[in-house]
This record gives structure tokens, C-alpha cells and sequence, in this order.
């Protein structure tokens, strides 16, 4: 009962600070408005999208999981809890490998991203949710790597960079299963269509 009660209390708080930080974007596209011609530069700072299954668009930095913890405490423990075992608002990120194609499932990154990229662009994108887009490239590697290392994928000085993060062997690659109805096939038409 404690526990819902912190988090009823919580929840305004965080929508107040969502909706007043959320949209604001990254601060080098400052210049775009309705109506003015976007420049490449501009476009570029929200051109952030991730390659998940290769990493390619992953940006230059590093970082390893000691270098994670210490970003880690500081900036996400409040809402996810010590050693990422969950917190206030979500629940635990580690552990429940092999359990995704059960009834019992326990999903976490460890336990259900078929792609370990798939970490970098969703930290990097959403995460602080109280802040998101405030950290630095190298940050959000080392995060990365604390998360995956407390999965038990990676050593605690790994290295994950734009290379080594696509190379993490994810347990969980093959456990989507492939969406083959006929609809799916359909082809994209991009010119002169009607
Ligand atoms: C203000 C609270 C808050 C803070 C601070 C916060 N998070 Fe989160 N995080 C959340 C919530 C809530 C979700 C679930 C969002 C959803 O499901 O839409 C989440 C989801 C995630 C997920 C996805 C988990 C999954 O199972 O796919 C990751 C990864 C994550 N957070 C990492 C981080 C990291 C790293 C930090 C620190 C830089 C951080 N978070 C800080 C609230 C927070």
C-alpha cells in the first residue's frame, strides 16, 4: 500500500515535468520554426535514428559500465532503483533472460531486445524521462554497457562504442517471431504514385 501511495503522489509530479521538458528537442535546432526552410544542420540534430540490428548511425564516443554506474546513480537510480532492480515508477530492467517466449515472462532489455543498439537510442532519446536528451553520446554508451554488464552480456570494462555495442550477441535475437500475413509485403511506393 506504501508503495502506491508514493507512486500516486509521484505521478502528477512527473507529468508536470514531462510535458514541460519533453518537447523542447535538441538545442542546436533552435532556429527551426513553421514556415522557415530547415537547414541540414538543423535536420541533423533530430536525425537521431539508430540502425538497431547493425548500430549503423550509432554516433563516435565510448564508455564502459564502471563509468555507467557512476552516471547511473546519478541520474536514473531515483526512478529504477539500485543496480537498475527497480524503482518507484518501473520495474526491474535486469535479469528474466530466457523467459520472453514463457507465460512468465520477465521483460527487460537483457531479457527481450533482439538488438543491444536498441539501448543506446532509447536512453539517448527518452532517458532521464524527468530530462530527456541531456546527456552526452559517451554517457549514454557508458549506460549501455552498465546495463548490459548488470544482464551479465558484457564485461564491467568493455568497451561499447559505435562498433563493439552492434556486436553484443543479444539471447533474445531469434524470439520475435516474424509477422508473414500478406499485408505485410506490400511495396512502399516513393514516386509518381497515383
Ligand atoms: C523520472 C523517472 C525516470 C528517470 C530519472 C529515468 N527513467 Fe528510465 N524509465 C522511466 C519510466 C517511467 C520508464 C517506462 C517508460 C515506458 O514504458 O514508456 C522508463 C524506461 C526505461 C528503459 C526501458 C526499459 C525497458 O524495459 O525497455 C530504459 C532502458 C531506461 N528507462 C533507462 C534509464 C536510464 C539509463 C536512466 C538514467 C539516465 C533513466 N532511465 C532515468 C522513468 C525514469
Amino acid at each position: 500500500m506504501a508503495s502506491v501511495k508514493r507512486l500516486a503522489a509521484l505521478l502528477p509530479l512527473m507529468l508536470v515535468s514531462a510535458c514541460m521538458t519533453a518537447p523542447k528537442g535538441p538545442s542546436s535546432a533552435g532556429g527551426a520554426a513553421f514556415g522557415k526552410t530547415i537547414s541540414e544542420q538543423e535536420l541533423a540534430a533530430w536525425n537521431i535514428d539508430i540502425r538497431t540490428q547493425d548500430g549503423a548511425g550509432l554516433p563516435p564516443g565510448k564508455g564502459n559500465a564502471v563509468v555507467g554506474k557512476t552516471v547511473y546513480e546519478k541520474q536514473c537510480l531515483a526512478c529504477h532503483g539500485v543496480d537498475a532492480k527497480g524503482g518507484p515508477v518501473f520495474g526491474t530492467m535486469v535479469g528474466g533472460i530466457g523467459s520472453f517466449t514463457t507465460n512468465t515472462r520477465v521483460l527487460t532489455p537483457g531479457s527481450m531486445y533482439p538488438y543491444a543498439p536498441i539501448l543506446f537510442d532509447y536512453i539517448r532519446r527518452a532517458m532521464p524521462m524527468n530530462n530527456p536528451q541531456s546527456l552526452s553520446n559517451d554517457e549514454v554508451y557508458a549506460l549501455s554497457a552498465y546495463l548490459l554488464n548488470l544482464n551479465g552480456l558484457v564485461g564491467a570494462t568493455d568497451e561499447m562504442n559505435s562498433k563493439t555495442l552492434a556486436m553484443v550477441q543479444m539471447p533474445n535475437r531469434n524470439g520475435f517471431i516474424i509477422d508473414d500475413r500478406p499485408d505485410t509485403k506490400a511495396v512502399r511506393c516513393m514516386t509518381n504514385c497515383k
